[in-house]
């Protein structure tokens, strides 16, 4: 895997992720593959920006050309505040993950592209949708799903901070103390319990026939949150849909284009 260039020593290119760290991202080569099957030759390159340098690297890549930005952890917030330009429902979000540097421009494609995941996997509104956390991932998620008529139930380890975030977001949801997978269609879930190996204290019990568990996260082995779902019967998907979803509608915001969506899955590790 790439391990990023540090920004100071960027070379020129037209289009890069940014975050810190970058190491892990399979933006590069996903984007590549996408790019290289629209039969453009651009570059497409993973850097280092940490959250206190950032207006000043993105000024700085604006400045050597680049044109297109991803942006993610810990960048998000940053880029939202630099953006001069935004649709008014990525304004809502108070964080984007694309920019367009010539004008300065940005736009969410990530809550957009959770949702076009949704409609690939047939899971229609109303759900009814278990949330499984209570931070910023769960933030843009519910407000997402609430937008698009799902029915959310949320469930947080700590509890106040489900309901501070409801308030926050306006979003009507029920608060579930200890929350029954097979009451729900889909289990989403946006903690980070499992980058530290630790499993969530769900009673999987026996799920409906085609309950769906997902996790945002990916990474080439199961989650400890997906080993248990598919153990339970659970039908299970991971961040690699979302991540093909939010890239997609990247390319097609920057280079209005139609985005190779299954090379770009193709092209994933
Ligand atoms: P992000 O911005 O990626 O969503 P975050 O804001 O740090 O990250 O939120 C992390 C979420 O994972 C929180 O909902 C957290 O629960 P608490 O609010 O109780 O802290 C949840 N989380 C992290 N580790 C967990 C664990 N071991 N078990 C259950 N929930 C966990």
């Amino acid at each position: 895997m790439n391990p990023g260039v540090d920004w100071r020593k960027a070379p020129r290119a037209q289009f890069a992720v940014v975050g810190d760290p970058i190491s892990h991202s399979w933006s590069p080569v996903m984007q590549t593959a996408a790019l290289r099957s629209l039969g453009r030759p651009d570059d497409y390159l993973p850097i280092h920006i940490p959250l206190d340098d950032f207006a000043e690297a993105i000024e700085h890549l604006r400045n050597l050309g680049y044109y297109g930005v991803n942006c993610t952890v810990p960048l998000k917030e940053a880029a939202w505040r630099w953006a001069q330009i935004m649709d008014p429902e990525s304004h809502a979000y108070g964080a984007i993950n694309t920019l367009r540097l010539p004008d300065r421009a940005g736009t969410n494609t990530d809550a957009p592209g959770f949702i076009d995941t949704l409609d690939e996997l047939n899971i229609p509104p109303p759900g009814p949708v278990l949330v499984l956390g209570a931070g910023g991932t769960a933030r843009a998620l519910c407000r997402a799903l609430y937008r698009a008529g799902y029915a959310i139930r949320i469930h947080n380890r700590t509890r106040s901070k489900a309901e501070r975030l409801l308030d926050e977001i306006s979003v009507a949801a029920e608060i579930l103390d200890h929350p029954a997978v097979r009451d729900h269609r889909l289990i989403l879930n946006t903690t980070s319990a499992g980058l530290s190996g630790e499993t969530l204290d769900i009673a999987w019990g026996k799920p409906a026939k085609g309950v769906v568990a997902y996790d945002v996260v990916y990474r080439q082995e199961l989650t400890p949150f997906l080993s248990d779902a598919k153990l339970a019967g659970c039908r299970v998907i991971d961040g690699r849909a979302m991540l093909v979803a939010q890239g997609a509608r990247s390319l097609e915001w920057w280079l209005d284009v139609i985005a190779p969506r299954d090379v770009m899955l193709r092209a994933l590790p």
